[in-house]
């Protein structure tokens, strides 16, 4: 399987992040996301970013963008990589809508943080060519690609995706397809209980901060990191672990989902738990 030109879909801080890495890798990008102007915002990101790795000897900035061209609806690729909103309907519409448009030949991955790739699969005709390709961010500094094989998943799909990975310079790590995958059914009830703690008033979130970064040796606290994620995002992905595990110990804090119907979801709105200068 050969990936020269490939689709990534949702141009938001993950899809830009992606466009970046496989571009930065020599390869052609078409970035499509539905939203005005969303495109734009990709590509001034990843301006900035690139800006930043070039400082330290990093890829000529015009060079890498110069790969990646907007484009206006799905078209026909070697690999489409969707990275939009961490909703199962949305993104099932679009796997159906890409296997229909993109060849048969084509790999269809999916950077969702905890939906079932089977269940992405389904909307297609070519389950054996669907995979999970979950980065983590920023994606152009982050090394983890999990790599999580669908029931169907075929071994010469896994492998090449597995291979794509550290063409990106990225680690692959494979997992199986249980909601969450390994790394949100660790990460996000720690994040939860960080807002359960907040919730309770064991702490205020600076100090529920401190203790992670300082305690833990993390670079983030958990808070500061819901935000960088989404919050949104965040009560997504918990949501999924819920009904996939089919237990009420991964249900959402109340705050988590109270900020996000306050429009309130972390640094990509300006504040969260925490407030951000744009
Ligand atoms: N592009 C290029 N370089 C970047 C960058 C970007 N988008 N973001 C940060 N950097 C660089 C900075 O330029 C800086 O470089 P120097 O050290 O050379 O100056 C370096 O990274 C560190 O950045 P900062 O000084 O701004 O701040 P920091 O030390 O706090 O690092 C961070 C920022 C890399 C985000 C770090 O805080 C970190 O790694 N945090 C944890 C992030 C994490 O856990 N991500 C996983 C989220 S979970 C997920 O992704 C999966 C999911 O499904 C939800
Ligand atoms: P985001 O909100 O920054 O961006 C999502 C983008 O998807 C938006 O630009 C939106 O306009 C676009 N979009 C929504 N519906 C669309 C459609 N039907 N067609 C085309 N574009 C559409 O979100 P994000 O943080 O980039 O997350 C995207 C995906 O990556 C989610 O599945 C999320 O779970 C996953 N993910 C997020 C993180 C993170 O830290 N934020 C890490 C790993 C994986």
């Amino acid at each position: 399987m050969s990936f020269e030109h490939v689709l990534v879909i949702g141009a938001g801080q993950m899809g830009g992040g992606i466009a970046q890495v496989v571009a930065a890798s020599g390869r052609q990008v078409s970035l499509y996301d539905a939203a005005p102007g969303a495109v734009e915002r990709g590509l001034a990101a990843m301006g900035k970013s690139l800006e930043k790795l070039a400082e330290k000897g990093g890829a000529d900035p015009a060079d890498v963008l110069g790969r990646v061209s907007a484009a206006d609806d799905l078209v026909a690729a070697d690999l489409m990589i969707e990275a939009v909103v961490e909703d199962a309907a949305v993104k099932a519409n679009l796997f159906h809508r890409a296997d229909e448009l993109l060849p048969p030949e084509a790999v269809l991955a999916s950077n969702t943080s905890s939906i079932p790739i089977s269940s992405l699969a389904a909307a297609t005709s070519r389950p054996d060519r669907v995979i999970g390709m979950h980065f983590f961010n920023p994606v152009p500094v982050l090394k983890l690609v999990e790599v999580v094989r669908g029931r169907e998943t075929s071994d010469e799909t896994a492998e090449a995706i597995t291979e794509l990975a550290r063409e990106f310079g990225k680690t692959p790590a494979v997992a199986n397809d249980f909601p969450g995958f390994v790394s949100n059914r660790i990460l996000m009830p720690f994040i939860n209980e960080a807002v359960w703690a907040l919730h309770d008033g064991v702490a205020d979130a600076e100090a529920i901060d401190t203790i992670a970064k300082l305690g833990f040796a993390h670079p983030l606290g958990p808070l500061a990191l819901a935000d960088l994620i989404g919050l949104d995002t965040c009560v997504a992905i918990m949501n999924v672990l819920r009904e996939g595990l089919e237990n009420e110990r991964y249900a959402p804090c109340p705050l988590l989902e109270e900020l996000v119907a306050a429009g309130k979801v972390g640094r990509k709105s300006g504040a969260g738990f925490f407030i951000y200068s744009q």
